[in-house]
């Protein structure tokens, strides 16, 4: 058996397990769709009816088998949210057996019938935005501005993918004799594990769940222990659109043994990932046995390139976006800034005032634009960063320390004079921290930017078009942000080289992890 570090999905924490039942039986504990009854998010939120405690396999929603749950809280304040079944091997070959027993009739539904059950779910994601906007903030941190902006995202998903649905075409490729026809034909890949992250509780689900139910897959998702209400909330939704029970399963709990239930099944044909390099690596190695498909967005180390003939407003911007987006916890943020030896001095200071100018605090809090961190953990990690680079010589030019509110709240904070030796050089930092590095011409920017085991997110700022032409073809990145700073949407495909990844997410090729391709070849045909 595989063994899963706890850290199945970005970041790093503790997390907390309750034993609050003592029944152990051999089946799922079942119950109605429950609402908490955490007081605090009960006034927090408008609709208490989008905050679940159990999780879904099949029709039923279930408690864990032997009764254990896993506290989640808001990073914010720390404040308990509400209680999540701690699941483990036993409930996840229960969502496998409810996921493999769905599939036949769901791909064998028309193209045109999931494509409008996903159509309704998209606009039951979309009625609750606000409720669903709230509860993320209130679990995963983010401001309420950009949590409403990843319903959207996510959502996002749901649609072009229930339109994608429709264009499921086949082929028909001229053949070498007169007696045959050949036929290529898409069929779902079957049953799909999906492990998904915290820093986008909803968007990296619905990324994966939408191609994967257009296709005619069914799927069972394990979402991050630090933020499962999004995943059980939107889950709800899905249920409500019409999606038949077993389509799509959520097992929330113990990472290591979910992960190791999905990859040693034969009847789970796919497994989706997002998070970090480290575990991507051995859900990979855990694939191997069973030859499933695989599909991974890990880590990145994104370079930022200023050239000397940017125009400034716009690089600080793109910076500013790209590098403190969800507080630096995306894996496409900027983890290094080059800026020309020529614009270097001008584009600091005017870098380091925006980015004194953000706004710690609760997202909750009206103006806040800049929320906590996952955990005290990632903060400490953050300390580390910064240690490091400052030990070795960079200087701090705004932020620098944990903010004033404690716990998981660190100054959005800009290094000058960062280099190659700095562990920001070459770690994801997953923070609101941005290392300065000075470069003189293209070469050495593009050998510095390509010098990481990763590719997945880059970015460019000049006004010479050709140069920022030959630069994006130069970078080893799946993605090119070309004086752009914000690039992730759902009808561009995401995805990495190197380390950072296989496969692609949203667009239309995203539809294609979900599927195989069948050959039929019509032979022996009598001639007319
Ligand atoms: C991620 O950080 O994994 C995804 C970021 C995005 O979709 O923009």
């Amino acid at each position: 058996m595989l063994v899963f570090a706890r850290r199945v999905s970005r970041g790093l924490s503790s997390i907390s397990v309750h034993s609050t039942f003592a029944s152990s039986r051999g089946r799922c504990r079942m119950g109605t769709v429950a609402h908490s009854n955490s007081h605090v998010a009960a006034k927090k939120l408008k609709d208490a009816g989008l905050l679940l405690s159990r999780a879904l396999i099949g029709d039923k929603w279930c408690d864990a088998i032997d009764g254990r749950t896993l506290n989640v809280t808001n990073p914010a304040t720390g404040e308990l949210l509400t209680s999540v079944p701690f699941m483990g091997r036993k409930e996840t070959e229960l969502a496998i057996t409810a996921a493999h027993e769905a599939f036949p009739a769901w791909s064998q539904k028309t193209n045109t019938e999931r494509s409008k059950l996903l159509r309704k779910w998209f606009d039951l994601l979309i009625q609750n935005k606000e409720e669903l906007g709230r509860l993320m903030t209130l679990e995963q941190g983010k401001p309420l501005k950009e949590a409403l902006g990843e319903i959207v995202y996510a959502a996002g998903f749901v649609e072009l993918y229930a339109e994608e649905a429709k264009r499921i075409y086949g082929d028909i490729i001229p053949a070498t004799t007169q007696d045959k026809r050949i036929f290529v034909l898409r069929q779902p890949v079957g049953v799909v594990g999906a492990i998904t992250p915290w820093n986008f509780p909803l968007a990296m689900i619905t990324r994966k769940v939408a191609p994967a139910l257009a296709a005619g897959c069914t799927i069972i998702v394990k979402p991050s222990e630090f933020t499962p209400l999004s995943a059980m909330a939107a889950a709800k939704l899905a249920v409500e659109a019409g999606i038949p029970a077993g389509v799509l399963n959520i097992v929330t709990g113990d990472a290591p043994q979910i992960g190791a239930a999905l990859l040693e099944s034969t009847r789970v044909r796919k497994i989706t990932f997002t998070g970090s390099t480290q575990i991507g690596k051995k859900l990979m190695e855990g694939s191997a046995a069973t030859v499933k498909k695989v599909s991974l967005e890990l880590g990145g180390n994104a370079p930022c390139i200023i050239f000397d003939d940017a125009n400034i407003d716009l690089a600080v911007k793109g910076a500013l976006a790209a590098k403190y987006r969800n507080s630096g916890q995306t894996c496409v943020c900027v983890n290094r800034i080059f800026v020309q030896d020529g614009i270097y001095a001008e584009f600091a200071k005017a870098f380091a005032l925006a980015v004194s100018q953000l706004q710690v605090g609760n997202g909750l809090d009206e103006g806040v634009t800049q929320g906590p961190l996952i955990n005290p953990a990632a903060v400490v990690k953050v300390e580390s960063h910064v240690e490091d680079a400052v030990a070795k010589g960079a200087k701090v030019l705004t932020g620098g320390k944990k903010h004033s509110l404690g716990r998981t709240f660190y100054e959005p904070t800009v290094l000058a004079d960062a280099t190659v030796d700095m562990r920001i050089f070459s770690e994801e930092v997953f923070g609101p921290v941005a290392p300065l590095i000075r470069f003189k011409d293209d070469k050495e920017a593009v050998a510095m930017a390509n010098d990481t085991e990763f590719g997945l997110a880059s970015y460019i700022f000049t006004e010479n078009i050709t140069r920022g032409w030959r630069i994006a073809e130069a970078l080893e990145y799946g993605m090119v942000g070309l004086n752009e700073g914000l690039i992730s949407t759902e009808v561009a495909p995401f995805g990495g080289m190197k380390q950072s990844g296989l496969g692609r997410e949203g667009s239309k090729y995203g539809l294609d992890e979900y599927l195989e391709m069948k050959y039929l070849c019509l032979g022996n045909m009598s001639p007319p």
